[in-house]
């Protein structure tokens, strides 16, 4: 690669610095430690639970009466290591299914509610066990808010301000007071509203004109009335890099009048290289890992691309970009159900995790709220259930590696990637992160691309004599290397430590993630 394309290349991916290194030599990161930049939200690291396949029933929800320990019928397990990484907050029912959930049917006592039908995804009964008091008892035992998404698709906005209604008012109404006695008496909090799912899909096949009038009545009924918590609204925004959503919602917006508002914008943008997902998620080569790593590194341009509309009619930033729908969708696990969506996950979707929470991270100042399809069972999940048994997945131990940079103020980096190239993709080489965290320690995140080169960090930090660098590297055999309920530890962190000579070298094992602290 030349000069002049490497520069291009750097230009483009947002993160390059001014000098360029030989592609085999060490990679010289630097940053100024008195410089701060955006906070790092916490609810980049949101989760996504949705009705499909074994993401709720059996993943979180097995009832009281289940022989797996559990607390109110919610697995034991899986909340202990999801409060393990902090989860700040799950967006739940759906997706698709929250366009067609109804949610009087999942109240009341739990042997009379209706079974209704999951169309979406199998077309299994839905037997609406797991309902509203569930879901938020779900949040509360793990430690996360609540991110509800309202039918709009195949709901009224009578529904929708009911159920908010129904959820946070302290008055005694008619809804309240039903909710006091399905056990409840307190109002709860929602943190954030979905207005819609895809309506340009599968929540209704909307213009984005059509949308916007949608929108103006949901978010103006569907009222929160917990004074104790505001609610953020999110509005459907883009399906990936077009922009018709983004310039509607925007422009209604910079329009509105007293009536309606908004807080977010959603964007969903998935790592699925060809339609429907045939990359394999087990036994792949080099190129399909680096065919993903590209695509997945597309979430750069796609970020900026919104944020750049979104900035013309809101320059403060008022508005968050919502990524809530995010992460690798591969091919299906030969054999399981069809809709179920359940794929094993790799190493290389550990890099792919890693490479997209630093893009959020260096967009902080817009991107507010993401959401990983999916938590449990489903697309490139944390966690993997098998009945009685749970398994932590790659992607589970990138999102407890960086629980450091939860609300942390980002620091810029100057770094020049270098170049990993396979056949006639050419990626960066590394990437890299840097945030001070609450307790004003600073720490690095390394990606290593590069699945056959290790890479040496030459860490220059001014304004502070860094002696170590002491922290968790997740490597693994192979690329395509899975931890399986027979060989659960195959890819796990491992403790990392560096002590500074004349200056400090990280040394990153080929495809890995390091996570340090500086001290
Ligand atoms: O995450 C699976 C599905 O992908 C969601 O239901 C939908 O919103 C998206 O198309």
């Amino acid at each position: 690669m030349d000069l002049i394309s490497r520069m291009m290349l750097c230009a483009a991916l947002a993160f390059c610095g001014a000098a360029v290194a030989a592609d085999n030599d060490s990679i010289r990161l630097s940053a100024d430690a008195t410089k701060a930049g955006a906070t790092i939200n916490r609810h980049i690291f949101g989760q996504f639970a949705e009705h499909l396949g074994r993401g709720i029933y059996e993943g979180v929800w097995v009832g009281p009466d289940s022989k797996i320990p559990n607390t109110r019928g919610i697995r034991n397990d899986v909340v202990e290591a999801l409060r393990a990484i902090k989860v700040p907050n799950v967006r739940w029912p759906g997706g698709c299914f929250a366009d067609e959930y109804h949610w009087r049917n999942g109240i009341g006592p739990r042997d009379k509610r209706p079974a209704t039908l999951n169309p979406n995804w199998g077309g299994v009964i839905e037997p609406n066990t797991f309902g509203t008091h569930e879901f938020m008892d779900f949040v509360q035992q793990i430690g996360a808010e609540a991110y509800l998404s309202i039918n709009v698709g195949s709901g009224t906005p009578a529904e929708a301000a009911d159920w908010l209604e129904y959820l946070t008012t302290s008055q005694p109404t008619g809804l309240a007071k039903e909710r006091a006695a399905n056990g409840h008496a307190d109002p709860y909090r929602v943190d954030l509203l979905g207005i819609g799912n895809e309506s340009w899909g599968c929540g209704g096949s909307m213009t984005p004109d059509e949308y916007v009038n949608h929108l103006k009545v949901y978010a103006r009924y569907a009222r929160n009335y917990n004074a104790s918590h505001p609610m953020r609204r999110v509005a459907v925004g883009p399906d990936g890099p077009d922009t018709g959503y983004t310039e509607a919602v925007m422009k209604a917006w910079k329009n509105k009048t007293w009536a309606w508002d908004i807080e977010g914008l959603s964007l969903h943008s998935y790592t699925v290289v060809k339609w429907p997902p045939a990359f394999k998620a087990t036994g792949f080569g080099e190129s399909e890992y680096a065919t993903m790593l590209k695509s997945t590194l597309n979430m750069e341009s796609l970020v900026s691309k919104h944020s750049a509309v979104m900035d013309q009619y809101d320059p403060e930033k008022k508005i968050a970009l919502v990524v809530d729908e995010w992460g690798a969708w591969l091919a299906a696990t030969p054999g399981s159900p069809e809709g179920f969506l359940e794929q094993q996950n790799s190493q290389r979707d550990a890099l792919i995790a890693a490479l997209n929470l630093n893009v959020f991270a260096r967009h902080s100042d817009r991107v507010r709220v993401a959401n990983i399809a999916q938590m449990v069972n489903v697309l490139q999940a944390m966690i993997f259930t098998r009945k009685e048994r749970m398994l932590l997945t790659p992607t589970y131990h990138v999102f407890k590696m960086y629980v450091p940079f939860h609300d942390a103020t980002f620091l810029p980096v100057d770094f020049v990637a270098g170049t990993y190239k396979s056949g006639d993709i050419e990626l960066p080489r590394v990437d890299a992160i840097a945030a001070r965290d609450t307790a004003g320690k600073l720490w690095l995140s390394l990606t290593n691309l590069d699945p056959n080169l290790a890479v040496s960090i030459d860490v220059d930090i001014s304004g502070m004599k860094v002696t170590s660098a002491k922290g968790l590297t997740l490597a693994a055999p192979r690329i395509d290397s899975v931890n399986t309920f027979e060989a659960p530890g195959t890819v796990a962190p491992k403790p990392f430590s560096a002590k500074a000579g004349k200056k400090l070298i990280v040394k990153l094992a080929p495809a890995s993630i390091t996570v340090v602290e500086l001290e």
